[in-house]
């Protein structure tokens, strides 16, 4: 058996396998050297849920269990490699649901335990973050990277690889949570955000002016339940005067408040850090007016923009491989007592 200490010293390559299971996709991947993505699986449970109109948690954890030792072996025999040629594992630990988040820790701590693989636990926003080293060389810290997903909208700090300070949060819902909610009020069905992207093209964004929420004392947090409200009194309004709603319209007018206060505030915490590099990530962050938008406001400002693949924007392995490899080669090395933390902060362990 090999000892802990010897795996992987002065080894130029370093292939690690990720894992990922904090909400509703169980993910499994192979990435060499922290860029090189050699398999990336990833079973969505997405058709169960929408049943229910979004995530059940223990219908996800159960899923979870079903579902992981087949998605790893697949990730594994996908990138060619047995785990004898993989130095290290890396796993989602927290932020996410708690019964969902331990499946894929318990899974990676027992293979860390019968190989002696070195186990990293990451932070699942870290992950997310760093799905744009995948694809884009160039991209080195520091940078801003606005994270906007189903749980999180952040405004970070890349001062380096592994080493975050948020500058600007959600004061109440997630970017994400708005667009399911308003796509459920809407009739389009979970999960909302891209069929309010699809819908939204045939709609006019200037037709119903909704807020765009300024929080005080800061331009750099955010609040989305003002614009939610908003949406459900239009409706509510419109109904009770009997008039039809014109579906492409609201999401388009919706998503066009949306997308001026990222723009506005990503724009802010760039010029105010004088950071020329501006970086996106998470499930939101594939919508395609958020990404065109965003562009267009970093080349006025001279900002050099950066955006992970859609695949890498919403839940996947390969981004908690890639923070791994970087935490990895901070040191970082989790115990077997690693656990699922279900609010774990970012930039804390
Ligand atoms: O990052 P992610 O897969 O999971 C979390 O960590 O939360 O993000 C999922 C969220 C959901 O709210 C989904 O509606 C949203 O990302 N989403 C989108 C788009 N694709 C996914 N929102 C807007 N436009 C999209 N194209
Ligand atoms: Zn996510």
């Amino acid at each position: 058996m090999r000892n802990l200490s010897e795996v992987n010293l002065g080894k130029e390559e370093l292939v690690i396998l990720g894992i990922e299971t904090s909400c509703d996709e169980t993910a499994a991947a192979v990435v060499r050297n922290g860029r090189e993505v050699l398999s990336n699986v990833i079973y969505s449970q997405i058709d169960l849920h929408t049943l229910y109109g979004g995530v059940v948690p223990e219908i996800a954890s159960r899923k979870h269990i079903e579902k992981i030792n087949q998605v790893i072996e697949q990730a594994l025999h996908e990138a060619g490699k047995t785990l004898e040629q993989i130095d290290a594992i890396a796993v989602t630990y927290g932020p996410g649901l708690v019964g969902a988040l331990l499946v894929g820790v318990s899974a990676a701590k027992a293979i860390s335990y019968a190989t002696k693989l070195p186990l990293i636990g990451v932070h699942h926003i870290e992950g997310h973050i760093s799905a744009n080293y995948i694809e884009q060389e160039e991209l080195k810290p520091p940078f801003i990277c606005l994270v906007v997903s189903g749980g999180h909208s952040h405004l970070v700090l890349v001062k380096d690889y592994g080493s975050y300070e948020i500058i600007g949060r959600t004061r109440d819902d997630a970017a994400g949570e708005a667009y399911d909610k308003v796509a459920r009020a809407i009739g389009l069905g979970y999960p909302g955000g891209p069929k309010i992207d699809k819908i939204a093209k045939e709609g006019n964004p200037e037709a119903i002016h909704f807020p765009r929420a300024k929080v005080e004392n800061s331009s750099f947090d955010f609040s989305f339940s003002g614009l939610k409200s908003s949406v459900l009194n239009y409706l509510n309004g419109m109904q009770m005067k009997n008039e039809p709603i014109c579906v492409p319209d609201v999401a388009a007018s919706f998503q066009k408040a949306v997308v001026d206060v990222l723009v506005e505030h990503s724009m802010a915490a760039v010029l105010q850090y004088g950071i020329n590099r501006f970086a996106i990530a998470g499930g939101v962050a594939s919508n395609s007016a958020i990404r065109s938008a965003l562009r267009e406001a970093c080349l006025c400002n001279h900002v050099e923009f950066f955006h992970p693949s859609p695949i890498y924007c919403t839940d996947n392995a390969a981004m908690i491989a890639v923070a791994g490899y970087y935490d990895y080669q901070n040191g970082i090395r989790s115990g077997l007592d690693l656990n699922a933390v279900a609010n774990l902060k970012l930039g804390e362990r």
